[in-house]
């Protein structure tokens, strides 16, 4: 595999080889001198034109874990603010001689476009309402320390589905792995076409947050991306809340053993209450912990050949 650009891309043998070898790297994390030669004398670009704390710092940190020159370019402060194309913009970098460049876009199939001008490897960190692969093989990771193998688990994703890239990559890769979707949000943030995708791949859809909750093996909660939202897709910030939101109350009714999943950053008080972030169920800190060991392995894996 050259590039990662969907979740679909990949086999459930190659998921589980980057997972495995995700867990082998997240051992670095805890050692005291976090540094392995596998990647010295690669360069990665990390080309980010959409701001992000997670996905560009965890992308730096495991490039120079794995002893790769990191250079980070985003769109305030280089060429692209004075108008150069995304096109001229990856060539010019691509003539730099790097070998793997990792971008996030706020258009939706921009990271798919420079690969196919390029010869670096690309790796997808996000583009538009689109995917975000590297975000679903973390979560899955993340699933996996708490849960074990996800075949036949449920996993309910809820809330702003319309705006989100998170729920396209981990619906493909979830399917993969043989997990049982259900997706929760309010007819305003389905997505047009949700219904025919749910009938062809076998996902649920349902508008009864507290029906599906006592059912979950894990719960994902998806930011409400008011950035993305041009009109009003619920009442108000409160009617949300009471309907959509992990909040006190609604963590009764969550299985003991279920883990709850936020890609962040989070609204608190909207989509999830501080009780639900901070209890012993949620996993939202261990999933930034597993983006560096699960971008490491992504990064051995399409730059780790011979150099
Ligand atoms: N989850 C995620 O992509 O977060 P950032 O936008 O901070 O990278």
């Amino acid at each position: 595999m050259k590039n990662l650009l969907s979740a679909a891309d990949l086999s459930r043998d190659e998921i589980g080889q980057i997972l495995d070898t995700a867990a082998e790297m997240h051992d670095v994390q805890r050692r005291e001198v976090k540094k392995l030669p596998a990647l010295r004398g690669r360069t990665v670009v990390n080309l980010f034109f959409e701001d992000s704390t997670r996905t560009r710092s965890s992308f730096e940190i495991a490039g120079k874990w794995l002893s790769a020159d990191v250079i980070n370019v985003s769109a305030k402060g280089s060429s692209v603010s004075k108008g150069e194309s995304l096109r001229d913009t990856a060539l010019t970098i691509a003539a730099m001689g790097v070998d793997g460049m990792v971008i996030r876009h706020h258009a939706s199939g921009a990271p798919h476009q420079v690969a196919q001008w390029v010869d670096a490897a690309i790796v997808n960190a996000g583009d538009g309402t689109h995917e975000h692969p590297t975000q679903a093989l973390l979560d899955a990771y993340t699933m996996q320390q708490r849960l074990g193998d996800l075949e036949g688990k449920h996993v309910a994703i809820v809330g702003d589905l319309t705006h989100s890239r998170v729920v396209r990559s981990n619906l493909l890769l979830l399917k993969t792995l043989g997990a049982q979707v259900t997706l929760v949000a309010p007819p305003t943030l389905m997505p047009s076409g949700i219904v025919e995708w749910a009938k062809a791949d076998g996902f649920t859809l349902s508008q009864d947050f507290d029906a599906v909750l006592p059912t979950v093996d894990a719960v994902m909660m998806l930011r409400v991306q008011k950035e993305r939202m041009t009109g009003g897709y619920f009442p108000t910030p409160r009617e949300y809340t009471v309907h959509y939101g992990l909040t006190r109350d609604r963590l009764k009714l969550l299985p003991d053993h279920a883990v709850i999943c936020h890609p962040g950053p989070m609204n608190r008080g909207l989509e999830i209450a501080a009780d639900a972030a901070d209890e012993a169920r949620s996993s939202i800190l261990d999933q930034v912990s597993a983006g560096v060991a699960v971008r490491m392995s992504v990064l051995y894996y399409l730059l780790g050949g011979a150099a």
